[in-house]
């Protein structure tokens, strides 16, 4: 039996008593799920992060900022002998188990718009293989290609956990072993009103969002996914975001420059698509590495150039991160200490409005979400590494049904890394006058994880018509 006013009391040192407005007119298992949703609120964070209100993190001195440096995407001739080595460690590495791969799937998906986790999407242009397939196939394709075990981290949310278990049961896990697929679920942080009242999202559910793919940090903490990596040998993370189908899940060179460069934590970034792409920055604060989200991004620095005319801040982040096992469980350990800052978004929420009981959907932001982002992690690391990767071989995000960053743009992207890989291969692809695929192509990952991997299984003989729809697996 829940008790009502032991509930009332907790809630009224929060000033959060209104969350029982309708308790009398809700049935014992509605009582039930509210005192669960309610028993799952951290209420002493939830105040802290909300006395933060006003006060941004990125509330930046543009003179402090620098642009860091950043390793090349080709080697220069001084830098061969290193990338050589590199890709060389980063394959003795995975071909070890020492790395597994981590994907961030916790998101609502709210412009995308999709009823389903984000992951199901299907985004292949020929197969219609989702998100998830792709990367399931590639780790598959990695780990038979160095003949090793890659475990896959897959971090969901309450809302997405259950559907996104279950997808991947019902696809056999996509060719994986069950046992190398880690589902975990990330925290939830309540929905306030813009005086820090929490929202009722139904009469007996409180409103609650996903805590920011920085909550992932302590999300793998407080699951035992830590100690799993540690009883697998697991000493490095390839943290990757589920809406990137273009995204290298494991890649070698990336995970032995990391380790050359002995860093904690390491981020591939690319050069920006124009001033105001909806993308964070990388520039240093102080001389510390750090990520500026567009929307906090001072105005004064978005137009700056360089003597030579290139953009100065011009460093995107693609959220393709590798982080030490070490390293997490450092700043997991002693959880006061992660303090990744909280990121306070206007939003618009539906809610039961607490006069009429009806629940209403605002057009305007009336709500307040807070955030974590995992790149904040980056400030905490010795060492950060910046590596740069070519666009149109592992960036094309899916945020929106069409558009800029979009299904469209993703499935158009896919074909043309296809059609550049397949003619790295020695194959003509047929172009159109622009100079586009005249056809619609897709390799599959278990085909080729990269244009090396398609070379050297041959492809020269394959012919393309113009207009033809093709699958290479
Ligand atoms: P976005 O911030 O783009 O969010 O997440 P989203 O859910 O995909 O889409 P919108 O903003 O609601 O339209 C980038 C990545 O981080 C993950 C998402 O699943 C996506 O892979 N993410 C985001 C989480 O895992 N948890 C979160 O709390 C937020």
């Amino acid at each position: 039996m829940v008790n009502e006013s032991t509930l009332r009391n907790r809630l009224a040192e929060h000033g959060q008593e209104h969350l029982l407005r309708f308790w009398s007119d809700l049935s014992p298992s509605q009582q039930q799920e509210l005192a669960a949703d309610i028993a799952s609120v951290d209420f002493p964070l939830f105040d802290r992060v909300m006395a933060s209100l006003g006060a941004h993190p990125d509330d930046l001195d543009p003179d402090a900022f620098g642009v860091p440096h950043t390793l090349p995407e080709r080697p220069t001739a001084d830098l061969a002998s290193t990338f050589a080595r590199a890709r060389e460690l980063g394959q003795q590495m995975i071909r070890a188990n020492r790395v597994a791969a981590m994907v961030v799937a916790g998101g609502q998906a709210t412009r995308l718009g999709y009823d389903a986790p984000k992951g199901a999407y299907p985004i292949a242009p020929v197969s219609g293989r989702s998100l998830f397939q792709l990367h399931a196939e590639s780790i598959l394709g990695t780990s038979r290609r160095y003949e090793c075990r890659v475990p896959w981290y897959v971090m969901t949310s309450t809302a997405n956990h259950a559907d996104t278990v279950e997808l991947f049961e019902k696809a056999s896990f996509f060719g994986l072993q069950p046992d190398d697929v880690r589902f975990f679920r990330q925290s939830m942080m309540p929905i306030a009103d813009t005086d820090g009242k929490i929202l009722l999202d139904r009469k007996h559910r409180v409103a609650l969002a996903p805590n920011g793919h920085g909550g992932s940090l302590t999300a793998l903490a407080e699951n035992g996914m830590l100690d799993d990596m540690a009883n697998r040998g697991v000493d490095y993370i390839s943290y990757f975001q589920v809406d990137n189908p273009l995204v290298m899940p494991v890649d070698p060179l990336f995970l032995g420059l990391h380790a050359i460069e002995r860093s904690e934590m390491s981020s591939l970034t690319m050069s920006k698509a124009d001033d105001h792409e909806k993308v964070g920055h990388f520039v240093t604060v102080g001389g510390k590495l750090r990520v500026v989200e567009y929307t906090a991004f001072p105005p004064s620095l978005i137009g700056q150039r360089m003597p030579d005319g290139s953009r100065k801040y011009d460093l995107a982040n693609i959220a393709v991160h590798v982080l030490n096992r070490g390293f997490v469980e450092g700043i997991v350990g002693d959880r006061a200490a992660v303090a990744l800052p909280w990121y306070l978004a206007n939003k618009s929420a539906p809610h039961i409005d607490l006069k009429t009981g009806r629940r209403v959907t605002p057009r305007k932001p009336n709500a307040i979400k807070a955030e974590m982002f995992v790149f904040d992690a980056l400030a905490l690391a010795e060492r950060p590494m910046l590596l740069r990767a070519a666009r149109h071989e592992r960036f094309s995000p899916v945020k929106n049904p069409d558009g800029v960053d979009s299904v469209v743009s993703a499935r158009r992207d896919l074909v043309r890394r296809a059609a550049a890989w397949l003619e790295s291969g020695g194959v003509t692809v047929p172009r159109d006058p622009e100079g586009n695929p005249d056809c619609v192509l897709e390799i599959s990952p278990l085909a080729a994880v990269d244009s090396e991997m398609l070379r050297e299984r041959g492809v020269g003989g394959l012919s393309i018509e113009p207009g033809e729809s093709r699958l290479i697996d």
